[in-house]
């Protein structure tokens, strides 16, 4: 970051001496003002709950263009990279800074093969669940979980350590979210077979079965990798910030990547998609597009608190640059498998068309986010409305590695604690249990 030339000057209306805070420039987007001194200087704090305006790192992987609607992955907007490149190539990008040329991709996709399988002993803790468990609960458990099978290389100070744990990680949750899969309908698990691509080897993972031969849809397999392409990465998101934070006590990569899975769950941030795709079956019930005025009142009465899931997002004040690509995406799968009809997809058409000629979301700036349309391919796909999520998580996991690596990286970095604004009761005395 560079130092800017204008400084902020902070006064007080009661006198106290004003104090002048540096500005410092990114490559693009909004300048920042370092307050790192202020409370040694001024004994006071910021306050910013919810980090409206708040940047609480550096980063060079992602940058969002809320306004425009505009999504970079280390300078590359996501249209070229979900349209010319593979997500093995988005993870090589992510990671280390650059798209691989033939020999580099070919080099990291075996990398990453090789650390398909998980430890036999996972299975076991499968065992534990109900059968009806949420992916999502299973998840979060068998992620920390891995931190158990991996002492050589849980130093997060080692970069070898770290490049390793970021393979495992990349290479292990598609076969751990179809073990989640298989273990709630009851079928074997499937091993990874090598000669796969990475989307046709969690494809085969999923719906394959002892019994006969599975052979993986092109059209399929390439949807299914260009969702986990939309989902790499997102700049400092609920989940990636928990991962950040978690990570900064120097606790092992498993462990803080199963922080992200644990936060990204919530249904304003990566359960969003299983919201919705219930949502739009809730409306269909209901009557389907003849009832979604009567929804859409609901919506805009906040005394009901429903929300349209799938719109609206803390950045974006504009059209999710996903959303159309996932849009897009949609209406390929459903046409491979003859479901152009598709009722929910027609329903989520005419929510979106209404919606954004809807005063309220127009003035508001709602615009479909990535998790409304990714429900409805995935259900296509055949995939469980719980499993949306955890292949949320899947896709997920080699931005949080990246960000993670990346503070971990950065020598200045150290754990974060912030403070607060205390509201509470002041010093008293505890006055004996016979005079309470
Ligand atoms: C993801 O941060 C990321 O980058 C996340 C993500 C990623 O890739 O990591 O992009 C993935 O989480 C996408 C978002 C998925 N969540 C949803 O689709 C859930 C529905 N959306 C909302 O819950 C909401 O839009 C948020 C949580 C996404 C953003 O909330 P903000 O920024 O705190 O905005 P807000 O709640 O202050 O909303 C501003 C106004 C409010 O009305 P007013 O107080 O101004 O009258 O818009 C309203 C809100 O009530 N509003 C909605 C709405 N979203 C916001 N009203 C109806 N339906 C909605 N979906």
């Amino acid at each position: 970051m560079k130092l800017a030339d204008t400084k902020a000057t902070l006064s007080f209306s009661n006198g106290s001496p004003s104090v002048e805070l540096p500005v410092y420039q990114g490559s693009v987007g909004p300048d920042v003002v370092d307050i790192r001194k202020l409370y040694a200087q001024t004994g006071m704090f910021t306050y910013d709950p919810g980090f409206l305006s708040t940047a609480a790192c550096q980063s060079a992987i992602t940058y969002i263009d809320g306004d425009k609607g505009e999504l970079l992955y280390r300078g590359y907007p996501i249209e070229q990279l979900a349209t010319n490149c593979d997500f093995m190539e988005t993870c090589h990008l992510l990671l280390y800074g650059n798209l691989p040329n033939a020999a580099g991709k070919a080099e990291f996709t075996r990398r990453v093969t090789q650390h398909t399988m998980v430890n036999e002993q996972m299975q076991f803790f499968l065992r534990g669940f109900r059968r009806d468990a949420h992916p999502m609960a299973i998840m979060t458990g068998l992620v920390g979980a891995l931190s158990a099978f991996y002492h050589d290389s849980t130093d997060i100070t080692n970069p070898e350590h770290r490049d390793i744990s970021a393979i495992r990680l990349i290479a292990k949750m598609p076969t751990l979210v179809a073990m989640a899969y298989k273990y709630t309908v009851g079928q074997p698990y499937m091993y990874p077979k090598n000669e796969l691509s990475y989307a046709g080897n969690f494809l085969h993972m999923m719906f394959a079965t002892p019994c006969e031969p599975y052979v993986v849809n092109p059209v399929i397999e390439r949807a299914m990798d260009r969702i986990f392409t939309l989902h790499a990465d997102h700049e400092q998101n609920a989940s990636t910030s928990t991962v950040r934070l978690c990570g900064s006590s120097g606790t092992n990569p498993f462990a803080a990547i199963a922080a992200g899975v644990a936060c990204l769950w919530g249904p304003a941030h990566g359960g969003a998609n299983e919201a919705c795709l219930n949502m739009l079956e809730d409306i269909q019930k209901m009557g389907g597009i003849s009832k979604v005025g009567e929804f859409m009142e609901k919506v805009k009465d906040k005394s009901s608190g429903v929300k349209l899931m799938g719109f609206g997002h803390r950045v974006y004040k504009n059209y999710d640059p996903r959303a159309k690509l996932m849009q897009e995406t949609c209406k390929e799968v459903l046409a491979e498998l003859g479901l152009e009809n598709d009722p929910l997809f027609k329903l989520a058409m005419a929510l979106e068309k209404i919606a954004l000629e809807d005063d309220y979301f127009v003035q508001r700036k709602l615009y479909p986010n990535v998790d409304f349309y990714s429900g409805i391919v995935q259900r296509a796909i055949g995939i469980p409305v719980p499993l949306f999520t955890a292949i949320f998580a899947l896709a997920r996991t080699v931005g949080w590695i990246a960000q993670l690596n990346e503070m971990i990286g950065d020598p200045e970095y150290k754990i974060g604690r912030p403070r607060q604004l205390f509201t509470g009761s002041v010093k008293r005395d505890v006055a004996p249990l016979a005079q309470r």
